[in-house]
Order: C-alpha cells, then sequence, then structure tokens
C-alpha cells in the first residue's frame, strides 16, 4: 500500500492546500494530511480546529486522514507506516527551504522519500498567512479557501 504524509501548519487550510490533497489521493492509497502541532508561532486556529477544518473539506475524499502530530515530521510518517512525504512548490521562493528540509529528512530516514507537487497555477499566490491579513482586513475569501470554512476564518478574527 503506497501511503503518503501532507505536513503542514494549516493555520488554515487553503484552496490550494485542498488541491494538492485531491491530486495526492488519486496517485497514492492512502494519504494522512499531518497538522504540526506546536511551531514557534502561535497559531490562530488550535491544532484540533485546523484538524477538524481539514476533516471537513476533505470529507468527500475516503483515503484522506487527518491527524496532528509533535517533534520530526519522518517519526510521524513511520508511524502511519508512510514513506512519502508530500510537499507543495508555490513559487521559486519556497524551493530553497523545501530542498534543505528534503535533504535533512532523508538523512533522518533514508526510507522516506519527499515528492514535490506543483502548485496549480490558480493558487500559487494564496499561503495561510495570506488568508489571516485578508480576513483581518475584512476581505473576501471566496475561491482562495474552501467555502465550508469561511464563516469559521470570519469568527476567528473577530475574537
Ligand atoms: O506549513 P508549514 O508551516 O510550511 O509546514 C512546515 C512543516 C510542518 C512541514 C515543518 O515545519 C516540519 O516538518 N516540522 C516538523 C519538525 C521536523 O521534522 N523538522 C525537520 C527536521 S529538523
Amino acid at each position: 500500500m503506497r501511503i503518503a504524509v501532507y505536513p503542514g501548519s494549516f493555520d488554515p487550510i487553503t484552496n490550494g492546500h485542498l488541491d494538492i490533497i485531491e491530486r495526492a489521493s488519486k496517485i497514492f492509497d492512502k494519504v494522512i494530511v499531518g497538522v504540526l502541532r506546536n511551531k514557534n508561532k502561535k497559531p490562530l486556529f488550535s491544532a484540533e480546529e485546523r484538524v477538524d477544518l481539514i476533516k471537513r473539506v476533505t470529507n468527500h475524499l475516503n483515503n484522506v486522514e487527518t491527524a496532528s502530530f509533535d517533534g520530526l515530521l519522518v517519526e510521524f510518517a513511520k508511524q502511519h507506516n508512510a514513506n512519502v512525504i508530500i510537499k507543495g512548490l508555490r513559487t521559486v521562493n519556497d524551493f530553497e527551504y523545501e530542498f534543505q528540509m528534503a535533504l535533512l529528512n532523508k538523512t533522518l530516514n533514508d526510507e522516506c522519500e519527499t515528492m514535490f507537487m506543483m502548485t496549480n497555477s490558480m493558487y500559487s499566490y494564496i499561503s495561510s498567512s495570506m488568508v489571516k491579513e485578508l480576513a483581518g482586513y475584512k476581505g473576501n475569501l471566496s475561491g482562495i479557501v474552501p467555502d465550508e470554512i469561511i464563516q469559521n476564518i470570519k469568527d476567528k478574527c473577530k475574537q
């Protein structure tokens, strides 16, 4: 069985992320979306909320599961018997950091391959931080994040 993990902060999930998940779900038998719990920056949504939002918008994909994780990505992948890490690349700016991470993860676990998917050009300008900034200015989020979660983002930005 080919199992892949798709890791990230997903604070919140965007249409760019969802596009990668949908495409990866056609290639792999199972895709585990891994939500990183602790990062230095304080997230807008708690890990539980981020997992919940992802589960809602991936409900139509029966080979996709979502779980949060702490610690090393390669350990999370191992726990789920995944030997592929999927990363999305939007622009050339993403490349250097992702290249470094891929090499480091390969050193940590030689069995685990990082595979890159090019973002859909429609979504190449979208990032979770842009979504948060836009939501803070009460900008229109439709087409940028899945419709089902727009209200959750608006509500969170009001708090
Ligand atoms: O969406 P992001 O914030 O760009 O995702 C980054 C993520 C979660 C993929 C990355 O920070 C990560 O893999 N963190 C887990 C810790 C780890 O394994 N780091 C690499 C070796 S130090």
